[in-house]
């Protein structure tokens, strides 16, 4: 499917859920609001591939993006590392609450794809 609509009720703030998207996963967090303050603190970091939080997110407490590192594009696990966001195991890549890339292989920020929010509750992405 070129895109798919995502029902994001059911989705506490706090979590992520995996969904797959052209053969990717893609991470969607509802984050908290300590989450949203830490990745908007965060961008006066020195981050090897600057984004601003707001750059990355069309609405702060949902961040939406392809779940494959960008080192050798194995799937980081979430909530581990020492950002507070992800952590790939293959060779030890740190991403941040906002996917940016902090420490590690990976030269660029986890991707975040094409989206839309149709409503409230449901976003499209593709
Ligand atoms: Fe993630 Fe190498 S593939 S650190």
């Amino acid at each position: 499917l070129a895109s798919v609509e995502v029902d994001l009720s059911s989705i506490p703030r706090g979590q992520t859920v995996k969904i797959l998207w052209r053969g990717k996963p893609v991470f969607i967090r509802h984050r908290t609001d300590a989450e949203i303050a830490k990745a908007v603190a965060d961008d006066t970091a020195d981050l090897r591939d600057p984004q601003t939080d707001e750059q990355r997110t069309e609405k702060p407490e949902w961040l939406i993006m392809v779940g494959v590192c960008t080192h050798l594009g194995c799937v980081p696990l979430d909530q581990r590392g020492e950002f507070g966001g992800w952590f790939c195991p293959c060779h030890g890549s740190h991403y941040d609450i906002s996917g940016r890339i902090r420490k590690g292989p990976a030269p660029r920020n986890m991707e975040v794809p094409t989206y839309a929010f149709l409503n409230d509750t449901t976003v499209k992405i593709g």
